[in-house]
This record gives C-alpha cells, structure tokens and sequence, in this order.
C-alpha cells in the first residue's frame, strides 16, 4: 500500500530517496514521485509504473538539494497515472505534500475551495490537502498544516514541503509514520525497512501527532499544539534480514525461513513443562475469546478457534476486522479480544480493536511488526518474532500465528489450573525440523506444479483443523498466481463446488492422519468419481489414498492437532512454483498491498 519515505540532512537526497522508494516497493504500489526543495525552488518529478520508470527520467539524479518527499502510491481515488501520484503542489508550486490513507470529506472540501479559486489538476483526495494548506498558509508551515487538518475527516500520514521554509512538517492520524533520528539528519517513512539505511533510533508518531523536521533538530507535538514528549525507540533488525541471500524471491526465502521463525516464537516460551508468557491481567476467568483478522491472519484465527475450543474449552468466536468494526457487537466482562497481524498496521484490524477497547474489551495482540500500531494499542501482546517478511503473500508470519495462538490456548488452560497435555508440548519443538523435511520437497513440488501453470481453477479440500489449511493454500495460490482457487471443508463441497469438477480440475486434498481421514478419503472418491485431478497431501501411504491420487505429497506426521503447521508448507512451495513457472512477480503481486493501511 502507499509508502512516505523522507529526508532533510546532508546527503545526496534524489539518491537517498529513490533508494527508500525501492525498499518501499514491497508494499505494493503502481506509480512513484519525489520532490526535492533547494534554493527555494520545489522539483517535483513522478511517473505512473515501477521506481525504475522514475529512475530512468533524465536529471533525476542529478537535482540537487538536501531536503524531500517521496510517495509510492497504490490507487483508492483515481486511477494510477502520472497526474494522479504523489507529490501534490498548489497550482503555484510552492508546497508539496506526499499522503497515505483516505480524506473522507473530501467532496464537501473540494467544493469549497473550487469556490475559493483554487484548480485541482488529479482525482485524487489527496490533493485537496495541499491546496487547504496552501489556504491557511502565512508565512508559517506548522500552522498552516495544523489549521488544515483540523477540517480533514478521515486518515492520513503525510510529509509537506514548503518552498520557503528549510523543514518538513509530517502528521498521521490512521496512517503510520516513524521518524529516524540520525546525526545531522532526520529521515522518516511509513515503515522502518527504509530507515535502518541509515539509523536504528526511532520515534513511532502516534495518531494525531504531528513533527517538524529539520537537519539538526526535531518537535514532535499534537495536532493541536501540545508539545509531547516522545520515547526514542531502537529497531533491533538487521539489514541482512532484508536481503534476499541467494533465493530467487523474498517468498521463498521466508518459506525456508519457517524452521527458525518458529523455534524464535518457541523460544524461552515453554519451560518444564509450562507456557511462559508475559500476559498483564488475569486470564483464569475467561469465558470467551473474540479474534479478528484479515487475510492470511483470519485463517490463522480460524485455527486457533479449532485449537482452543478442543484444548480450552471455551467458546471462540472469529470475525473478519473489517466485519467486526462495523457490526453491533457484543463485549462482555469475561470475554478476551485478540487481535492478529503480521504488521501491525491493518486498517480494519486496528479499528476493530479500537472498537473493542471502547467498549471495555481486554485485549490481546500476535504481531510481528515490533512498535506497530496495533502492538502499541494492544493491552498485551505476544510478538511473532518472525522477522521481517517482505513477500506480500505471507508464509513464515502465518506459522507463527498459529504457534502463538497454540501457546496463548495453552497458556489460558494453565491459567485456568488446568493440566496441559505434554504430548503437544513436546511434540511442538519437533515439529520445525519436520518442517525441514517438508522444504526438502521443493524440488518435487516444482515438477508437479509444472503440470497446472495453465490451470483456470483450483479447488482446495481439507475438514476439521485442516479446513482453514484448504482456505490458506488456496488464498496464496490465488494471491500469486492469478489462479482462481477455493478453499472449502471437503464434505461441504458436495454442496456446490462439486458441479465445477471435470478432467479439468486440480483438486488439493489435505488427507494427514486423523479421527476422520476415513471420511476425507470419502470426499477423493466424490472427486475421483467426477474425474477431478487429485493432488493430496499425505502422511499416510494407505491404499485408497495412492489409487485415487494423481501426485501425492508425501510429508512427515506430526501430532493431529499441529498438522496444519506442517501441512500448510508444500501448499505454500506449490503456488510459490506455480507462479514462479508462470514467471510472475511473485514478491509483488498485482493489485496487492503488504500493509493494508486503508480500510
Ligand atoms: C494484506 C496482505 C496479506 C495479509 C493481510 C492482513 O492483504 O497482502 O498477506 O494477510 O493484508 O495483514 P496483517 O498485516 O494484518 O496480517
């Protein structure tokens, strides 16, 4: 989604922002822009398609100025186009303003200052704010941009430049945006990966909040003037854990990640016999959890409701974020809200946390992004410890989650003074070297993706814990490879998917040993019957499985409850392969964000 990226300091600064852009790109985005200010002078360049399409225009690296904004920008209002990215100036070009989020007023704001004279050249929303800025200016930036906001209703990070003024003036509320604080330099952006470059010493701008930057001094304040003081951070990633390091991809790379990501969410965490988890209220009494999500993290929350209601005994209840925060909902004195995401930065799961808090829910947030929103707003939290993840299609976060929510089930149960089932303590740290084995099949997993990169359709089948699986491989398979899949419980597929299968079906079935692989083995027959093409997932070499599968994944067993963990890998590797043949982008792919920051 759209990315800030800015700088005021000493360095070559067109340089040192395409560079962020690029680390930004991950993001996903379809046009780019930079504006630099030197000699009271604003250029502003930008260009609809890749960075590379902006790095190529003539002089780009060669304007000169030590001060700028920059934008990634992934289309809301407008289409993706030259006139429509970011940076906006005024019609006289004398601010610039780079945004992310949405300006929910907008209409009613454009009218006003259509009639004020002011001409609007983009479609944008965005655009608006500059020439608001420009209404309120009078010699002073800070000012004006407060008194601007003050009107906007919506969310916004943005970075605003005026041609008189040697500072930039930045404000969120919805959107994040992190300050580095380096040594004669100040640069920032709507996420620390562009940062680390240059400094490991943050300040994560809450809503509300805005700075003024300039090359030796920052102020962080209120939008509405309060001076705040604000904690320096230190961001404790390293660069190299954003290379690629020999992989073709960022996805692959994270995939072959998953042994360490989980014995890193493992870590420290079960000790003789007991979860150990730093949980800041009482958790004995609780008689329900709620748990939103969006994405791959609902498919996460799906199986912790599996999880935890077998395990736990206590109802659970999951909503897609963007549902729950619009939705009568129901908070009551025993119920634990959890929140799941990879960044942190979710804009419908943020919300519905918001909404849950207000209404005097106690939450609880698994995050991977540490100093994220959502893991600053959450009452207490389990960090994923996944490492960065710059793949849009999320693999190693995905593992995590689930692991995290099997230790937060667990750890209620022990709360509860109930006896925890040692088997699956155990059973838990071998599971990442059964991952390993899992990996070691990537390269027979390409060989049989080779046969469905002209697949239209996929179906993907699983029941029980192994039903969200269904719905993950699914997801990354389509999110990636452009193959329309779905996921369903393999018994309900007689209920409809089952009239699209023909010859010309791939059908994914998860059939890994359990109290009901009988009845899985069932639904192959259905398929076979309608001559789907059956790809299964096994740890199991029984007769009917190999007679009615056309490939067969073979992966090592584990214990039933933590199937999906290993299960979920060769799903994984076959949509990375699909794609991979198809020769797509697979880091990036189309018309997705990593960090879904509007809602
Ligand atoms: C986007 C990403 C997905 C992710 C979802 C939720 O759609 O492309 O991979 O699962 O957002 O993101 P979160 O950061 O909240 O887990």
């Amino acid at each position: 989604m759209c990315g800030i990226i800015g700088y005021v300091g000493k360095r070559n600064t067109s340089k040192l922002l395409i560079d962020g852009l690029k680390k930004l790109e991950y993001r996903g985005y379809d046009s780019a822009g930079i504006c630099i200010l030197n000699n009271n002078n604003l250029t502003t360049i930008k260009r609809k398609g890749k960075i590379k399409d902006l790095e190529v225009v003539e002089g780009i690296s060669k304007i000169k100025g030590n001060i700028g904004i920059a934008h990634t920008r992934w289309a809301t209002h407008g289409e993706p186009s030259q006139i429509n990215a970011h940076p906006h100036t005024d019609s006289k070009g004398e601010i610039a303003l780079v945004h992310n989020g949405i300006i929910e007023n907008y209409h009613s704001l454009k009218e006003l200052l259509i009639q004020d004279g002011y001409i609007f050249t983009s479609e944008t929303d965005s655009e608006i704010l500059v020439h608001l800025i420009k209404k309120f200016y009078m010699d002073d930036l800070e000012t004006a941009v407060k008194n601007a906001l003050s009107y906007v209703e919506g969310t916004f990070g943005i970075a605003v430049l005026h041609k008189n003024e040697n500072r930039i003036v930045v404000a969120r509320r919805g959107s994040p945006l992190i300050i580095g604080i380096g040594e004669n330099e100040m640069i920032f952006a709507s996420d620390a990966i562009p940062i680390m470059d240059y400094t490991k010493r943050v300040i994560y701008l809450n809503d509300d909040e805005m700075a003024i930057l300039s090359a030796n001094d920052f102020k962080i304040c209120k939008i509405d003037g309060e001076i705040v003081d604000s904690e320096i951070h230190e961001i404790k990633w390293s660069i190299d854990q954003i290379e690629k390091k020999g992989y073709k991809h960022f996805m692959l790379k994270e995939i072959f990640e998953q042994p360490e990501a989980m014995e890193n969410v493992l870590r420290g965490r079960i000790k003789e016999g007991k979860i150990k988890l730093t949980i800041d209220f009482d958790v004995s009494k609780l008689e329900r959890i709620v748990i939103t999500a969006c994405g791959t993290s609902w498919h996460s929350a799906l199986l912790g409701k599996f999880f935890i209601e077998k395990h736990v005994n206590i109802p659970v209840e999951i909503d897609y974020a963007s549902e729950y925060r619009y939705r009568q909902t129901i908070v009551k004195d025993n119920d634990l809200f959890v929140v799941i995401s990879q960044s942190g930065e979710t804009a419908d799961t943020l919300a519905a946390l918001r909404k849950a808090k207000a209404d005097g829910a106690k939450s609880i947030g698994l995050i991977n992004v540490v100093g994220s929103t959502i893991a600053r707003e959450v009452d207490s939290g389990i960090y994923l410890h996944a490492g960065p993840e710059i793949g849009v299609a999320s693999t190693k976060a995905f593992l995590c989650q689930v692991t995290a929510l099997i230790l937060l089930g667990l750890y209620i149960k022990q709360e509860k003074g109930e006896k925890l089932d040692q088997e699956i303590l155990k059973e838990l740290f071998n599971v990442p070297e059964k991952i390993k084995k899992c990996l070691n099949l990537s390269k027979e997993i390409s060989e049989i993706a080779k046969n469905y990169t002209h697949s239209r359709n996929f179906l993907y089948l699983g029941r029980n814990n192994n039903f969200p699986v269904a719905l993950e491989g699914a997801l990354k398979l389509k999110e990636i490879s452009y193959i329309h899949a779905e996921g369903y419980p393999a018994a309900e597929m007689k209920h409809g998917p089952i009239a699209l299968i023909d010859e010309e079906m791939p059908v994914v079935f998860i059939a890994t040993n359990s109290a009901i692989l009988d009845k899985v083995i069932s639904n192959m027959e259905e398929t076979r019957a309608r001559k789907g093409v059956l790809i299964t997932i096994t740890d199991n070499g029984n007769e009917a499985i190999n007679r009615l599968s056309d490939k067969i994944i073979s992966v090592p067993r584990t214990h039933e409850d933590l199937s999906p963990l290993i299960n979920v890998i060769p799903l994984q590797l076959l949509a990375y392969h699909i794609a991979d043949l198809k020769d797509l982008n697979v880091d990036r792919p189309r018309n997705l964000a990593k960090s879904v920051t509007v809602e």
